[in-house]
């Protein structure tokens, strides 16, 4: 192998040019030549690349989302699409490619990898919903955005004795609602994963208002359903003030932590040296601290990562 491809698709993450920089940096070094394609998939189907060197990957690393660019491209997931970016990868000379992104992007290398051409994996998603690995690339970074702005916003919540419903995002996964409101003592977490009363909750705010507390911060997973809805029944139900703030993409952003330019670097590393030793059709993941391979057919039908233990903690804290 002599020259190798690297992409990121679907939703950014902060952490994914620590990726790219370690991989192009591990490719150097093994004396291959690697290019960046733009825009995921969309790029690789119309041949927009160009050649990383040491160069073009300094500067990045503390920079959030992608220096590549990323993209959703519905043409890829047709078969046509697919060989488009086969026979575009073969004019190129690329005989291996690694993927950065979440479970769709991941689904996209598993259909290259079925049609015969190399691929690594990388899971990129703030969602950490992606089976085989304890944390995704990019959740890291986007937990503290949470922390920060739920600290911000308990400031006012203490001032103005009102309740916040904060909406996070995380698809169908409730990971980042379940974790960020252990991480701040928020009240409640409202998460998809675990079946909750409204009445309930309501009546327990009720009874913290009377003995004295009259704040709360209830932090809504994104797939549970809409904040305004949820703020107005708690308003209706027990009569305080109430606002709603939707964090949005602002969690996506940002300079990367330390866990994740760490976790993108070794993850960037070991992906080309899969490629390079032969290994294809795998997924990089980390596991009890060591950066492991998954085949990326097991990754893709495999159960969403499981919340059960993070969920029995929030149980026991209270929330
Ligand atoms: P993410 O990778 O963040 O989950 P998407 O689900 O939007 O984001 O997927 C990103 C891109 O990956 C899609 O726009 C499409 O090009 C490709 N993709 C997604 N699912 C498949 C699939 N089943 N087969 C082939 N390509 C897919
Ligand atoms: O999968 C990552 C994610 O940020 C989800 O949490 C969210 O639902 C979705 O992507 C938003 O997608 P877009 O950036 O296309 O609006």
């Amino acid at each position: 192998m002599k020259k190798i491809g690297i992409l990121s698709s679907g939703g950014d993450c902060s952490g994914m040019n620590a990726t790219i920089r370690s991989a192009v940096r591990t490719a150097l070094r093994m004396n291959m030549e690697i290019v960046g394609f733009r825009k995921g998939y969309l790029g690789l189907m119309k041949g927009d690349c160009f050649t990383l060197d040491s160069k073009v990957v300094s500067g990045i690393l503390h920079r959030g989302g992608t220096f590549l660019q990323s993209a959703r491209s519905p043409e890829f997931r047709t078969p046509e699409g697919q060989q488009k970016a086969l026979a575009m990868l073969k004019e190129l000379g690329v005989e291996g490619l690694v993927v950065l992104g979440g479970d769709g992007s991941l689904s996209g290398a598993l259909a290259l990898h079925r049609l015969g051409f190399p691929v690594i994996g990388i899971p990129c998603s703030i969602d950490n919903d992606i089976p085989f690995t304890d944390m995704a690339l990019g959740v890291d970074t986007a937990l503290n955005n949470i922390i920060y702005a739920v600290d911000c916003i308990k400031d006012t919540a203490s001032s103005h004795a009102r309740a916040f419903v904060i909406e996070v995002m995380g698809r169908n996964s409730g990971y980042l609602a379940s974790v960020s409101a252990i991480a701040t003592g928020a009240e409640f977490a409202l998460v998809p994963e675990r079946e909750f009363d409204l009445a309930e909750i309501c009546q327990q705010l009720r009874a913290r208002y009377e003995e004295g507390r009259d704040n709360a911060i209830i932090i809504l997973a994104e797939g549970v359903g809409n904040g305004q809805t949820i703020a107005d029944s708690i308003k209706d139900a027990i009569g305080f003030e109430t606002r709603v703030t939707v964090l949005g993409h602002y969690q996506r952003g940002g300079a990367p932590t330390v866990f994740d330019r760490l976790l993108g670097s070794r993850f960037g590393k070991k992906a080309v040296e899969l490629l390079i030793s032969g290994q294809q059709g795998l997924m990089v993941g980390l596991s009890c601290n060591a950066i492991l391979a998954t085949p990326l057919a097991d990754v893709i039908k495999g159960e969403k990562r499981p919340q059960d233990e993070v969920l029995r903690l929030a149980e026991v804290l209270g929330i």
